[in-house]
């Protein structure tokens, strides 16, 4: 396998999607190794994860501000990153945003997952804004990370159904498990270079595992 593709996981809660990411490269589904875990949260069940895989796992302090990191912590996340050598920045759960300076030091190389179809519904719990809307059709999206609030380039998108008995909890749960399936196939895609962005738009230089890579049900 080439584990020359190195990633650094990026998150702030329980770590779900880095454990779906990990178990595929375990199996030898993504060519590529997670480089190091940070996270901004000392007790984050990312990090247990990560050092229960012998993964290099680190907390960082935010800093003064609630959602963002202060300077300090910006320049402590960056340089963690960039010892790590990392060539892709995996976002789980992080949740702050970021800034001018880190976006810069790692551009058009930073993804996140977001528990929505985009563009609907960006921010906190968009399960259940999803729900209280009515929409019949959920989802999430996998997207490149830029200045705004999960507003960057989509490069790949899984929806659920909506059931008239949904809770939010019951829909968060669905759209949790399709977040586990699809992250780790937008990561492989990204680790052997087949994704290519043209403004707005994210190109499937190729086909992995249906004729429509990037809409998956
Ligand atoms: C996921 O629902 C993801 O969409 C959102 O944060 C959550 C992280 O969950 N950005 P986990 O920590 O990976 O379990």
């Amino acid at each position: 396998m080439n584990s020359s593709f190195r990633i650094g996981v990026v998150g702030s809660g329980k770590g779900s999607n880095f454990v779906a990411l990990a178990d595929a490269i375990a199996a030898g589904k993504i060519p590529a190794e997670i480089a190091v875990v940070l996270s901004d949260v000392e007790s984050a069940g990312i990090l247990a994860h990560a050092r229960g895989r012998k993964i290099p796992a680190q907390f960082i302090p935010p800093g003064k501000f609630r959602t963002k990191l202060d300077e300090e912590a910006e320049r402590a996340f960056v340089s963690a990153l960039q010892s790590a050598k990392v060539d892709l920045i995996v976002l789980a759960g992080f949740m702050r945003v970021l800034k001018g300076d880190f976006l810069r030091a790692f551009a058009g190389r930073i993804v996140n997952i977001h528990p929505s179809l985009l563009p609907s519904f960006p921010g906190l719990e968009a399960w259940k804004q999803a729900l209280d809307h009515g929409v019949k059709v959920a989802g999430c999206t996998v997207h490149f990370v830029d200045a705004g609030v999960d507003a960057g380039p989509i490069i790949a998108q899984q929806t659920v159904p909506v059931f008239e008995n949904d809770t939010p909890e019951s829909l968060h749960r669905r759209i949790h498990a399709a977040e586990h399936e699809l992250y780790p196939k937008c990561v492989v895609a990204l680790a052997r270079g087949e994704i290519s962005v043209a403004g707005r738009r994210v190109i499937w230089k190729k086909s992995q595992t249906c004729s429509n890579p990037y809409i998956f049900t």
